[in-house]
């Protein structure tokens, strides 16, 4: 009797477990096994980050950076067979995981700065070791990951600042690497698209500093005005609340970087963080016009129709939701920004901030290639012990050979 009553707990505890844990896959997704799997590991990644807080300090985000961390081993500083040699320095005492060639050609040569994603929160140059890694080997020239400070310890613009900081050092005392300043591309994903978008602007606007040489947006986050875009609606119907970026992780990253704020994080859970006046201009800031049709399918999508809004926290966060360096898409004039290779995938809440953002850069004669993959997800370019894709790393091959295109021209 008492034998039958565990195992029926014990079954409903893993039944439940297996139901949260499990995202189904939509259809025409690529490897759709493999990425429940996937979002399967990440969400227990978090469920033992929290069970593992419960018992220390609480700061389950802590863990789960371990945690993170301890999926994705550095690799060794050389590698046999490999013309890259990975080491740590500073640059104006912004750490710096920096790959430089150890046979390369006396002249000087071009470079990349490549800035990673993870919301903002987590992320960094150690987990993201063997994709830079291969960046830089695919180059075969010098790769510069910025370790920039994280939120929620250190809000914007602390971030942007960072890479600001290590970029223009970077340009300053480029030749002691054997790098031409006025050469140097920047590349990021997610957050890391973002703050390229963002840096890419605010470089060519100082006139101390050389233009980037390029910019490669990774399924960038470009605005956090308008959570109603076809791909958030696409996701809402597709996912819920599952998947590898969930609306309200967009949310939680999104507190945790400017404030960690109830009234913040309910209104943009809706859509209600702007105020209904605004939302007029946001139609044209934010123009669901310039998606392809085809990506607007009826069955996922509503145009914007009711204009309503939450004025208290319009008005005490407008600024900072306005900022460039949370919305570069907002920027007027984008002419004179550099060439351009963009990213986006068909499964994810933020696809439509890179293709805007393409679109914007095109129609102000910027040299824009957006490459949209139909069935990848946000998250696609990840790799670690257990997990790689076949579309992930297809798309970082040509990502790879446009970016060593734009940078030797
Ligand atoms: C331009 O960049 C230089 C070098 O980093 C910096 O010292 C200067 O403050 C910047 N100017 C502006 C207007 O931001
Ligand atoms: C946010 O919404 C949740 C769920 O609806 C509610 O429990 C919570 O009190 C709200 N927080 C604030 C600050 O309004």
């Amino acid at each position: 009797m008492r034998w039958t009553l565990l195992s029926c707990i014990v079954l409903v505890v893993v039944a439940m477990l297996a139901y949260l844990l499990y995202t189904p896959a939509p259809d025409g997704i690529t490897e759709p096994l493999k990425f429940s799997a996937f979002c399967g590991m990440l969400k227990s990644c978090w469920v033992i980050a929290k069970a593992i807080a419960y018992f220390d300090d609480g700061d389950y985000l802590k863990q789960y950076r371990n945690i993170r961390h301890w999926l994705k081993p550095v690799t060794p500083s050389d590698m046999p067979g490999s013309n890259i040699r990975s080491r740590v320095t500073t640059f104006d005492g912004i750490r710096i995981r920096l790959y430089e060639p150890i046979r390369k050609p006396k002249v000087l040569q071009p470079a990349l700065i490549y800035i990673h994603g993870g919301g903002l929160i987590f992320g960094s140059t150690d987990t993201y070791d063997s994709l830079t890694r291969k960046v830089a080997e695919g180059l075969d020239m010098v790769v510069a990951s910025i370790e920039y400070r994280l939120a929620p310890k250190f809000k914007v613009p602390t971030q942007a600042k960072d890479c600001l900081k290590a970029s223009s050092w970077f340009m300053q005392n480029a030749e002691q690497f054997g790098v031409a300043a006025d050469r140097i591309g920047m590349a990021g994903d997610s957050a890391g698209g973002l703050l390229t978008a963002y840096l890419s602007q605010i470089i060519h606007d100082n006139a101390s500093l050389p233009d980037l040489k390029f910019q490669g947006l990774i399924y960038p986050l470009t605005q956090v005005l308008d959570f109603y875009t076809p791909s958030y609606q696409k996701y809402a119907k597709l996912f819920k609340e599952k998947g590898l970026l969930p609306r309200s992780m967009v949310m939680y990253m999104l507190t945790s970087a400017i404030k960690n704020d109830g009234d913040l994080y309910n209104a943009s859970m809706f859509n209600m963080h702007t105020s209904a006046e605004f939302k007029t201009r946001l139609r044209k800031l934010v123009n669901h016009d310039n998606i392809p049709i085809e990506m607007k399918d009826e069955f996922y999508y509503n145009s914007p129709n009711k204009e309503d809004g939450n004025v208290k926290v319009w008005e005490k966060y407008r600024s900072v939701l306005l900022d460039p360096v949370l919305s570069p898409l907002l920027r007027e004039d984008m002419t004179g920004l550099p060439p351009a290779y963009i990213i986006t995938c068909g499964f994810d809440n933020i696809r439509d901030d890179g293709i805007l953002y393409a679109r914007k850069l095109e129609n102000a004669g910027v040299e824009t290639t957006l490459v949209n993959y139909e069935a990848g997800f946000h998250g696609m370019f990840w790799e670690d012990r257990f997990f790689d894709f076949e579309l992930g790393k297809e798309a970082l091959q040509k990502f790879i050979i446009h970016a060593k295109y734009f940078l030797l021209r």
